[in-house]
């Protein structure tokens, strides 16, 4: 399976994440899987796990609800002790995966919690806003927010790979979908004039199903997860 852009150490397939990722993990063999994602992104995740089922052990992390403030509330210190327990408790060695499955946020964090756990193990991201699919999610930057300082803490290192799959936007409010359309524009604006002119013409639209959610933050559209994949 060839990716569909090589970034330096870091490959990017583009497409439906349910058919690659399996193809990608098959390749690469790890003893176990640990999935982290926020509550908002666990419809999306929800609907992969079948597929992920290829002889991996996957551990889900319970849910994190991005409440008031949103999902930035929870990047910090707290939550990554709680992804380090589960961790820990799940007994994961070096040779696991960690796969972070939502926005910014958890792409971020979990990314930093993979990085330091036991010095290091790998972790795949798969960005499930636009910000995250364009910018977050590419480059290596991981981090948490600390005494109110945004990316205080963190380290640079790169993912194994990233899965960009748009049909997880369908369910993006639409308020998320203009903030990632706004950091399109800032890097066409910057650098690729042919981008630039057609994001001008561009106007980013929410699906009806991302109409149809509750309001952010609110969890109960999300069907539980199936006993097996629970922690
Ligand atoms: N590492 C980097 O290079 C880099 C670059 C830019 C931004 N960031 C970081 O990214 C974060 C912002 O990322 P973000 O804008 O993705 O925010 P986010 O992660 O907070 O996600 C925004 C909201 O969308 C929800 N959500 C995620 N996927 C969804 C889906 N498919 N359907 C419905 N709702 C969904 C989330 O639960 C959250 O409430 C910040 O912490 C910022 O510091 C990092």
């Amino acid at each position: 399976m060839e990716p569909d852009f090589l970034l330096p150490d870091c490959p990017v397939f583009l497409g439906p994440v349910a058919k690659t990722l399996p193809i990608w993990l098959r390749k690469n063999s790890y003893t176990q899987v640990f999935i982290i994602a926020d509550s908002n992104a666990h419809n999306c995740c929800a609907s992969l796990l079948p597929a992920l089922d290829a002889g991996v052990h996957i551990v889900q992390m319970p849910a994190l609800s991005g409440r008031v403030g949103g999902a930035e509330r929870l990047k910090n210190l707290e939550t990554c002790a709680q992804i380090w327990s589960a961790m820990l408790h799940a007994r994961l060695d070096r040779k696991a995966l960690v796969i972070n499955f939502g926005g910014g946020v958890i792409g971020d964090m979990g990314g930093f919690c993979a990085a330091t756990y036991k010095r290091g193990v790998d972790f795949i991201q798969i960005p499930t806003t636009l910000l995250a699919m364009t910018d977050a999610a590419i480059g290596g930057k991981l981090g948490i927010d600390f005494q109110g300082i945004k990316n205080a803490v963190g380290v640079f290192k790169n993912p194994r790979a990233v899965f960009v799959d748009p049909d997880f936007l369908e369910t993006l409010p639409a308020r998320e979908l203009r903030s990632g359309f706004a950091e399109v524009i800032k890097h066409a604006r910057i650098g690729d004039p042919a981008l630039w002119q057609k994001s001008r013409r561009s106007r980013p639209t929410a699906s009806p199903r991302a109409a149809s959610r509750p309001p952010n933050g609110s969890t109960s559209s999300a069907p539980p997860l199936p006993s097996k994949y629970a922690s």
